[in-house]
């Protein structure tokens, strides 16, 4: 267990290289199994969940080999378990991946109850309508999601609810069905259109990702491919409120300035510059930071998961912001710890009241989950005074190098063991 100190007050400055996207990485790793070829994927960030993706992949029998920190061969041709029950899985969300993918390799799965953050209910009745749609047998036992099916056959499914897991779950499970497959209603994150991506440079024939109408037209194999990974848009996101938060100047490597349009927008409305390139952001802090009114929405609306930096943020404007939480119903549980520093936020229904003060005081609080995690240690970075935030392990499930690259940006913060 560990936690951070920061001494926060300090403009940040300089460079950050953002790393590959966790949650296309997820969905990634977790399609490499549907080939017996060999996968070389690139750019896979460093982080808890991706470990975790990778040892379940070795569980399955397929040898994982690690060609240096962020690449990774994976050859699935001995991989014939097609049960996963290891506890550790139950802690995140992504491993509900191995259900599509193995339904479609294997024609049958057996995979624990996928946790992750604890922002909602978090049903998974769409990925197991979708897998139904396709003819299997799909439903929640005793703590797993079971899948069962002689034969898959592509069919139109229409999701009633805007699912980025559901989506790309029932594509992993139609790639390989007969016939065509047509989901409605889809998800266009970025991590969608990345993942159909990886599994049409394997040989399967998916089209429409990133609009909300996808068709997948059946393939009988997958052959080996090489890939790398988009960068993460969450990650640059929380940079980008760092520069504001801390009245900085940042530049933001290594990404798609398209997937952050709606986190810059924001941004502007905030009073600061946004300068773009071609694959950088320059995030200019202003001296006020104005208030806005935000509204979470699936892509390409601005996220859920840049929802509680932002709340952060806001929380040192000069005037009153108003943040909707669309898409969880509970993804408000670090309000109560930012309260502790001195903001002035108040929870009417799913929407934020954030009236803004002129400065945050240090405090001892803890990380409830990965993304209010972020918001936190932002809010820490701005304020006066020492904070330590405990439960960072929840943190580093998605950030790779967060403490080090806040340092290069001249942040004081040190992770120390309790
Ligand atoms: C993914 C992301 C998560 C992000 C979220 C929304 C990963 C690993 N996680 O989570 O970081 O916050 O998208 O952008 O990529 N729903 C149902 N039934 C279902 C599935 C979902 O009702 O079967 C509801 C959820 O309760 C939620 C909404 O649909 O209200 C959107 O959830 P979804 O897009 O599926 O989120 P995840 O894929 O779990």
């Amino acid at each position: 267990m560990a936690k951070y100190v920061i001494q926060g007050g300090k403009r940040l400055s300089g460079e950050v290289k953002i790393s590959g996207a966790k949650n296309a990485a997820v969905g990634i790793l977790a399609a490499s199994i549907m080939t017996d070829e060999d996968v070389l994927i690139e750019n896979i960030p460093d982080v808890w969940d991706i470990n975790v993706m990778l040892d379940a992949i070795q569980v399955l029998g397929a040898k994982v080999s690690r060609i240096g920190r962020n690449t990774v061969k994976i050859n699935s041709k001995d991989a014939n378990v097609t049960e996963l029950s290891d506890s550790k899985l139950g802690k995140m969300r992504a491993t509900y991946y191995f259900v599509g993918a193995l339904l479609a390799k294997h024609h049958k799965s057996k995979v624990i109850f996928p946790g992750g953050c604890n922002i909602g209910a978090r049903p998974i009745n769409l990925h197991l309508k979708g897998f139904s749609a396709l003819g299997a047998k799909a439903y929640e036992k005793e703590g797993y999601i079971i899948t069962e099916a002689d034969n898959l056959k592509g069919a139109n499914i229409y999701l009633d609810i805007v699912s980025v897991g559901a989506t790309i779950n029932i594509m992993l499970a139609a790639v390989l069905s007969q016939g065509l497959t047509i989901i409605e209603n889809a998800a266009k994150e970025p991590h969608v259109v990345d993942i159909a991506n990886f599994l049409n440079s394997m040989g399967a024939n998916i089209k429409g990702a990133g609009t909300d109408i996808i068709k997948i037209k059946g393939v009988k194999k997958l052959h080996g491919t090489n890939y790398s990974v988009i960068p993460d848009q969450i990650e640059a996101g929380t940079y980008m409120a760092l520069a504001t938060i801390t009245k900085g100047d940042i530049t933001i490597k290594n990404i798609i300035p398209k997937h952050l349009e709606s986190i810059s927008a924001k941004l502007l409305d905030c009073g600061n510059q946004v300068i773009a390139y071609d694959e950088a952001l320059r995030v200019i802090g202003s001296d006020d930071i104005l208030p806005t009114t935000i509204k979470t929405m699936p892509y390409p609306g601005f996220p859920t998961d840049m929802q509680p930096q932002f709340a952060c943020t806001l929380s040192l404007a000069v005037g009153k912001s108003k943040i909707e939480e669309s898409i969880f119903e509970n993804r408000f549980k670090y309000v109560e710890e930012i309260k502790k520093m001195g903001a002035v936020i108040s929870i009417e229904g799913s929407t934020l009241i954030i009236e803004g003060v002129k400065h945050l005081e240090g405090k001892k609080i803890i990380a409830p989950d990965l993304r209010a995690g972020a918001g936190l240690v932002l809010a820490s970075l701005a304020a006066n005074g020492e904070s330590e935030i405990d439960k960072i392990e929840f943190v580093e499930r998605g950030y790779e190098d967060f403490v080090n690259k806040l340092k290069e940006l001249g942040a004081n913060i040190k992770k120390v063991d309790c």
